[in-house]
C-alpha cells in the first residue's frame, strides 16, 4: 500500500499517494487532484513540479552530485569519450566495444549534409547568431527527410537519432564558416567526431589542418558535461513540444532555441564578455561584484547561480581543474581567467552569494577555455548545444516509451477580466 499525503480543502480530505524514487526523492502524485477536487496546483517556474518520472540522469543539488544513468560524473569524465556517453545516454547502459564500433561507424558516416545547406546557410545574413542558424537547420532536417519522421517508429527513430548526432556539428560548422565568410569544409572520415568538429571549425581548403590532442581532449571533456541535465528548460521544451508527437527533429530544434536563452545555456557566451568587459573597462572584480549585488538584472554575475545547485555544480569543479590544466599547456593564461578565478574567490566569501546559495555553474569557465582555443564567444551556446543534443535525445526518448504518455498541458489560474461585452467600435 503506498503512503499517502492528505489534503483538506473546505473541509474535505483527500488522499494523494506518495512516490518515491530509487534515490528516496519523494512527490505528492496530484495527477488525480482536479478529478477528484476541482482544484488545480499553481507552481511557476515548476521549482517544485516533477513533469516525468526519469532514469536517465539523476542530481542531488544539495551535494553537488550528478550522474549519468548511475555513474558519477567525475567516473564518466575521467574514462569516457563523447559518443561513449551518448550512447550511455541515448540507449541507457555503456556500450560493449562493438556497440561503439557500430555507432561510431553509422555517426561518421551521416556527417555530411545535403549539399543544398550550403545554399541554406549561404541564405542567413553573415551575423546570424549560430543558435538561430543551428536552429533553423536542425528543423530543416525534417523537410530533407521525411523518411524519418515517426515517433512511434523505432527503425525511423534510431535513424534521425544518428543524423542528428552526426549533422549538428557540421551544421555549427557551416554557421561558423558562413559568418567569417570562409568556404565550408566536408567532414572527413578517418577523423574522430571532435577532431573532425575541429577541423570543420578551423580548417580551409588552403592548408592542412592538424588536430591538436590537447585541445581535441579538452573539448571532448566539455562536451560530456554538457550531455545531460535533467528537466532543465531546454530538455523540458524538448519533452512539451515532443508531446505534440511531433518529430525529433521539431523538437530539437525548439531545445536549441530554448537553450540560447541567457538565463541558460546563453550564459557560457554571456560570462566571457562579462569578463572581457570588466578588463576592457579596467574596473576591479570586486566593483563588478558590487554591481552584481545591487539587484540590477542587467549586471547578474554570470555563470553564477542554479536553480538546482545550491551547493557547488560538480561540472564546475571539474572545468576549473581542465582549464587551468589546458590553458598551461597551450601556453595560453590569459587575464579572462585571472578575472574569472578573483570574481569566483570574491563571490564565495561574500555574504549576498553565501546567503542565496549562489555558486559558479558550469558555464563559468567553460568559456574560458573555449576562448583559449579559439572559438569564437558567439560559438559558445552552439557548442553546447553539441554536448546537450544526447541528453535532449534521451529524454524524448524516454517521454515516447513512457506508458503514461500524455500531451503536456499546464493549466492556468485565469485573473483576467470576468464576463463582459463586446463593445462596438464607435462606442470605445
Ligand atoms: N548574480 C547576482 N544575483 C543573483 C544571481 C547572479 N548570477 N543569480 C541569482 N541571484 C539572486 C537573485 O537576484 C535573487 O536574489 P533575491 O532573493 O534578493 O531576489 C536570488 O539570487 C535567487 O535568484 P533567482 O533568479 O530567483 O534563482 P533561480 O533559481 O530562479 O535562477 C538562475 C537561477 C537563472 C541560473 C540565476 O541564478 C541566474 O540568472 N544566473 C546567471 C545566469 C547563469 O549563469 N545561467 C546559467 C545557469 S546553468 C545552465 O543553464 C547551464
Amino acid at each position: 500500500m503506498a503512503e499517502m499525503a492528505e489534503l483538506r480543502i473546505d473541509g474535505k480530505t483527500y488522499e494523494l499517494p506518495i512516490i518515491e524514487g530509487s534515490e528516496g526523492e519523494r512527490a505528492i502524485d496530484i495527477s488525480k487532484l482536479r478529478n477528484q477536487s476541482g482544484v488545480i496546483t499553481l507552481d511557476p517556474g515548476y521549482a517544485n513540479t516533477g513533469s516525468c518520472m526519469s532514469s536517465i540522469t539523476f542530481i542531488d543539488g544539495d551535494k553537488g552530485i550528478l550522474r549519468y544513468r548511475g555513474i558519477p560524473i567525475e567516473e564518466v569524465a575521467d574514462h569516457s569519450t563523447f559518443l561513449e556517453v551518448a550512447y550511455l545516454l541515448v540507449y541507457g547502459s555503456l556500450p560493449t566495444a562493438d556497440n561503439l564500433a557500430n555507432i561510431t561507424e553509422s555517426i561518421t558516416l551521416h556527417t555530411m549534409l545535403h549539399e543544398d545547406f550550403k545554399r541554406f546557410f549561404g541564405a542567413l545574413p553573415k551575423d546570424a547568431h549560430p543558435m538561430a542558424a543551428c536552429s533553423a537547420a536542425v528543423g530543416a532536417l525534417s523537410t530533407f527527410y521525411p523518411d524519418c519522421l515517426d515517433p512511434r517508429d523505432p527503425r525511423q527513430v534510431e535513424i534521425a537519432v544518428h543524423r542528428l548526432i552526426a549533422k549538428l556539428p557540421t551544421m555549427a560548422a557551416y554557421a561558423y564558416k558562413h559568418s567569417i565568410g570562409q568556404p565550408m569544409m566536408y567532414p572527413r572520415n578517418e577523423l574522430d567526431y571532435v577532431g573532425n568538429f575541429l577541423y570543420m571549425l578551423f580548417g580551409t581548403p588552403c592548408d592542412e589542418y592538424e588536430v591538436d590532442p590537447v585541445i581535441r581532449n579538452a573539448l571532448d571533456l566539455l562536451l560530456i558535461l554538457h550531455a545531460d541535465h535533467e528537466q532543465n528548460c531546454s530538455a523540458s521544451t524538448v519533452r512539451l513540444v515532443g508531446s505534440s508527437m511531433v518529430n525529433l527533429f521539431s523538437a530539437i530544434s525548439s531545445g536549441i532555441q530554448a537553450l540560447w536563452g541567457p538565463s541558460h545555456g546563453g550564459a557560457n557566451q554571456e560570462v566571457i564578455e562579462m569578463l572581457a568587459s570588466i578588463r576592457d573597462q579596467g574596473i576591479s572584480a570586486r566593483e563588478f561584484v558590487e554591481r552584481a549585488k545591487a539587484g540590477d538584472d542587467t549586471a547578474r554575475l554570470m555563470g553564477f547561480g542554479h536553480r538546482v545547485y545550491k551547493n557547488f555544480d560538480p561540472r564546475m569543479k571539474i572545468i576549473k581543474g581542465a582549464c587551468r590544466e589546458v590553458l598551461d599547456k597551450l601556453g595560453a593564461r590569459t587575464r579572462l581567467l585571472e578575472i574569472a578565478v578573483e570574481l569566483e574567490e570574491i563571490a564565495l566569501s561574500d555574504e549576498y552569494f553565501v546567503s542565496r546559495k549562489l555558486y559558479p555553474n558550469v558555464d563559468f569557465y567553460s568559456g574560458v577555455i573555449y576562448n583559449a582555443i579559439g572559438i569564437p564567444s558567439n560559438m559558445f551556446t552552439a557548442m553546447f548545444a553539441i554536448g546537450r543534443l544526447p541528453g535532449w535525445i534521451a529524454q524524448w526518448m524516454e517521454l515516447h516509451g513512457d506508458s503514461n504518455f500524455k500531451i503536456g498541458r499546464p493549466r492556468q489560474i485565469y485573473t483576467g477580466p470576468t464576463e463582459t461585452h463586446y463593445t462596438p467600435i464607435k462606442d470605445r
